[in-house]
């Protein structure tokens, strides 16, 4: 079969997918160009790159590009391709490239904006069409860089949306991560942690919000968690989730989900505020906030009670504690997950040791629920690829999401409404060849 719009477009329905959009190797070839080619995607935080020079690599789709801070102080995203016989001009990771690029092949050498600097020996290239002016001969900047306080996107694409109208209502769970700071700042911070996952990256996005996953998934963590917590009184603030997870549904039934365009959302009201109230960090916390801001302002700011965020195509921000789930696909069936935690700048300690010890005991490789759910995706790769059936419901609550000013809301928590949000989009950027076409490929 292939790969019209014709065929794309019969893979999603209103509420539900085909499981070829899971398991097809040309499908994924496809979403590199016409999702990653053409929207927003989270490149990494400015604090990676403090001085000129400083670069941190990253992919958008199967693209590796650079971010790097230029001379000027401005922030730069270059694809990692030297022009001449095209080799990776700096290694995968964080580190500090000095004045300029220097390929390690036959040390052409590039500003750290990308335009060609200099060639060896440039008497052979003389009365040859060699230009060094000339783009052919720069590292190709990508079309588009944008920075929204602080986080660094990039798009590939020339044409479309602006950052913040692509980012509509999840834009609020950035400045809410930003504003817990004192000084309005965040900072990368602690190293990050990777998990590499046998899943297609779109399960993860849809996981985010699934809260009828919630109590099965992660039954053995709750079990543990409240056999810990009875041992010890209570659990800490930032692993009441653990416990939390075991919910019985009548909770995640009053959660509120939000779903905008381009496939976001997030998911309101998870924390029990009088937990937060009897938590010494959160209190240390507020009297830190209420100096800067004022305690209308302090009390604001912490209230915010949101869960994970999607921000479609990059990851999941967390604003209570302070992370940013980085989803970069890898292939059809192989996914990696970068969590990088933030530091707020001008916050006590206590609330980065915090955010350290969620990403530890919640998400990193080693913790106690994130590997119920890297179970259940490989599940789902492994079952769609059997010939026991084609389609994927995401029937729940179909036909009630209420539309609200700039997106939609569901009527009931368990609603599967953030995953036809996500394929609405996805079914958008797919069809959409004629944009992608026009981006930098
Ligand atoms: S490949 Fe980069 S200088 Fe030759
Ligand atoms: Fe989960």
């Amino acid at each position: 079969m292939s790969l019209t719009n014709e065929t794309l477009a019969s893979l999603v329905r209103p509420d539900s997918v085909h499981k070829r959009v899971y398991t097809d190797p040309q499908i994924f070839e496809l979403e590199m160009k016409r999702i990653y080619g053409q929207a927003w995607i989270y490149v990494g935080h400015e604090s990676q790159v403090k001085h000129p020079g400083d670069y941190h690599t990253t992919r958008l789709g199967d693209q590796d590009v650079v971010m790097v801070r230029a001379t000027d102080g401005q922030i730069q995203v270059v694809y990692n391709r030297c022009p001449h016989k095209g080799a990776k001009v700096v290694p995968d990771g964080d580190g500090t490239t000095g004045r300029f690029f220097r390929c390690p092949y036959h040390a052409w050498t590039f500003k750290l904006d990308g335009t060609h600097l200099s060639a060896p020996l440039k008497n052979g290239l003389q009365n040859t069409c060699f230009d060094p002016k000339h783009p052919d001969f720069s590292m190709r900047k990508v079309a588009r860089v944008g920075v929204y306080r602080g986080f660094v996107f990039a798009s590939q694409a020339a044409e479309g949306p602006g950052l913040e109208e692509f980012l509509n209502g999840v834009a609020s769970s950035i400045d809410n991560l930003c504003d817990r700071s004192p000084v309005g700042e965040v900072e990368v911070a602690g190293g990050v942690f990777r998990v590499l996952q046998r899943s297609n990256w779109k399960v993860f996005y849809e996981n985010l919000h699934d809260t009828m996953h919630a109590p099965v998934t992660h039954e053995s963590s709750v079990v543990s968690a409240r056999s810990q917590a009875q041992e010890q009184g209570s659990l800490p603030f930032e692993l009441l989730i653990m416990e939390g997870n075991g919910e019985p549904y009548e909770f995640w039934e009053k959660l509120e989900l939000r779903a905008y365009d381009n496939g976001h959302g997030y998911m309101e009201g998870i924390f029990d505020p009088a937990a937060a109230e009897r938590d010494p960090v959160s209190s240390a916390h507020f009297v830190a906030l209420a100096e800067a801001y004022g305690e209308t302002r302090a009390r604001e700011i912490l209230g915010m009670n949101r869960h994970n965020t999607v921000i479609y195509g990059s990851g999941s921000p967390h604003t209570v504690f302070q992370q940013f789930r980085v989803i970069r696909p890898l292939s059809v069936d192989r996914t990696l997950v970068e969590i990088q935690t933030f530091k707020l700048k001008g916050a006590p300690d206590s609330v980065f040791e915090r955010a350290l010890t969620y990403a530890n005991v919640i998400n990193s490789p080693s913790s106690n629920v994130m590997p119920d759910d890297v179970e259940v995706y490989a599940r789902c790769q492994q079952g769609n690829m059997t010939n026991g059936g084609d389609w994927i419901s995401m029937h729940r609550y179909a036909g009630t999401d209420r539309q609200v000013e700039n997106g939609m809301v569901s009527i009931n928590g368990t609603s599967e409404l953030p995953m036809r949000n996500q394929f609405a989009a996805w079914k958008r950027f797919m069809l959409n060849e004629t944009a992608a076409e026009e981006g930098a490929r």
